[in-house]
């Protein structure tokens, strides 16, 4: 019986993207994280064994969302196979949540959508795309049929929240036994998502997983020495239940169902060789973090007089918007029409604005990644 997954329900819910291709659109910095890690894909592509017969190599995208940060990465990696086996076909599966806008996922790869008119779909043949819409936490391949599976800043969400957060709306901000909660959820979390990669690999075959996380020196997505983005967000939140706009049950109900991991946290299971991850054949291949800079702030610095704060704030907060904005509105009670419920949270984002825009010093949310490379033994 498979395990019981709340990714399909209201945890799904505070989870989706803003969809409509608003997602890639916002979301350069993504896009530049896995850009600059390309490269583990070609080496991916360069380790993978040869595929049996005439059968395809399969790739996949665990929480692609719209497939727009991924295609120039994967393009590289389909390049580097094509080299490797040129007349193999070649699959790509990309996964999410039911939830998240696949019209707009395929309307990229045909180039039919905002993004770029030539893509490897486009461009290169004998490559096959297709799409599952349930959560990575379980297995969604059948048994020794992927070559390289790919995953992007999607890890660090939990299958459930497993418990209110009451001081704040992210688990950055909890401590004691609300934390350890949390921890104990995405340790679960983590290891049977990597139980399933594990029986989806085929012998050789390779992940490569760029993971929000917490850095060495404690920096996270948002907080990397300038204002923390997740205390801002909940101190407008605070300050809107405060004033009365959402109510103190509102407050409490908003949290992202999301978990930070550290480097230690990530590698555990592969270095405890009575863990299911490593009975069930994963080894480390390599770890280790990195900070990608926000592209709005890097803009807003190099446009010097050319760019006022305003504009800076209008370029910004769109980015925190695209993948938070789920959180706050489905922490609204139901029982508000929707109209006032996307009026609440429209208010909040100006708020967030007009604050970037007094004082811009210090707002950036650089990317804090812990990029792993994984390798499925051989027997
Ligand atoms: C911040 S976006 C990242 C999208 C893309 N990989 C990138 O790097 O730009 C996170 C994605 O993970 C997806 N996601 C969250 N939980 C998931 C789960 N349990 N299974 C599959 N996808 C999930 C979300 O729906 C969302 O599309």
């Amino acid at each position: 019986m498979a395990e019981k997954e709340n990714t399909t329900g209201r945890t799904a819910r505070t989870i989706a993207m803003k969809g409509g291709g608003y997602y890639s659109q916002s979301t350069r910095g993504a896009k530049d994280v896995i850009d600059n890690a390309s490269g583990m894909l070609v080496e991916a592509a360069n380790a993978i064994n040869p595929p049996g017969s005439d059968g395809p190599i399969v790739l996949a995208d665990f929480g692609a969302a719209d497939g727009g940060t991924s295609e120039s990465a994967l393009r590289r990696c389909i390049e580097q196979i094509r080299t490797r086996f040129p007349d193999n076909q070649i699959q790509v599966t990309y996964t999410d949540l039911p939830s998240n806008d696949f019209s707009v996922l395929f309307k990229n790869l045909l180039g039919v959508g905002p993004q770029t008119a030539h893509t490897y779909l486009t461009d290169i043949e004998n490559v096959f795309v297709n799409a599952c819409g349930i959560g990575f936490h379980r297995q969604l391949l059948p048994n020794t049929s992927l070559d390289i599976g790919f995953s992007a800043t999607a890890m660090h969400y939990i299958s459930e929240k497993p418990c209110p957060i009451e001081n704040h709306v992210h688990m950055v901000g909890a401590s004691g036994e609300t934390l350890a909660a949390y921890a104990q959820q995405a340790r679960q979390n983590w290891n049977d998502l990597l139980v399933a990669r594990a029986k989806e690999l085929r012998p050789g075959g390779r992940l490569v997983m760029l993971n929000f996380g917490i850095d060495e020196e404690g920096r996270y997505l948002g907080n990397t020495g300038g204002i923390n983005m997740f205390d801002t967000f909940a101190d407008i939140w605070e300050q809107m239940c405060n004033e009365g706009t959402i109510s103190q049950a509102e407050f409490i109900n908003t949290s992202f169902p999301q978990y930070y991991r550290t480097v230690e946290e990530f590698c555990a299971p592969f270095k405890d060789s009575d863990s299911p991850v490593y009975q069930a054949g994963l080894r480390l291949v390599s770890a280790k973090t990195g900070v990608v800079g926000c592209p709005y702030r890097r803009a807003f610095d190099e446009a010097g007089s050319a760019m006022s704060a305003r504009e800076f704030a209008k370029s910004y907060v769109p980015t925190l918007r695209s993948w938070s904005e789920a959180v706050f509105l489905s922490g609204l009670h139901d029982a508000r029409p929707a109209d006032e419920r996307h009026q609440i949270v429209d208010a909040f984002y100006q708020r967030y604005e007009d604050r970037v825009a007094s004082d811009p010093n210090g707002h950036a949310m650089d990317y804090v990644h812990c990029y792993l490379a994984v390798e499925k033994a051989q027997p």
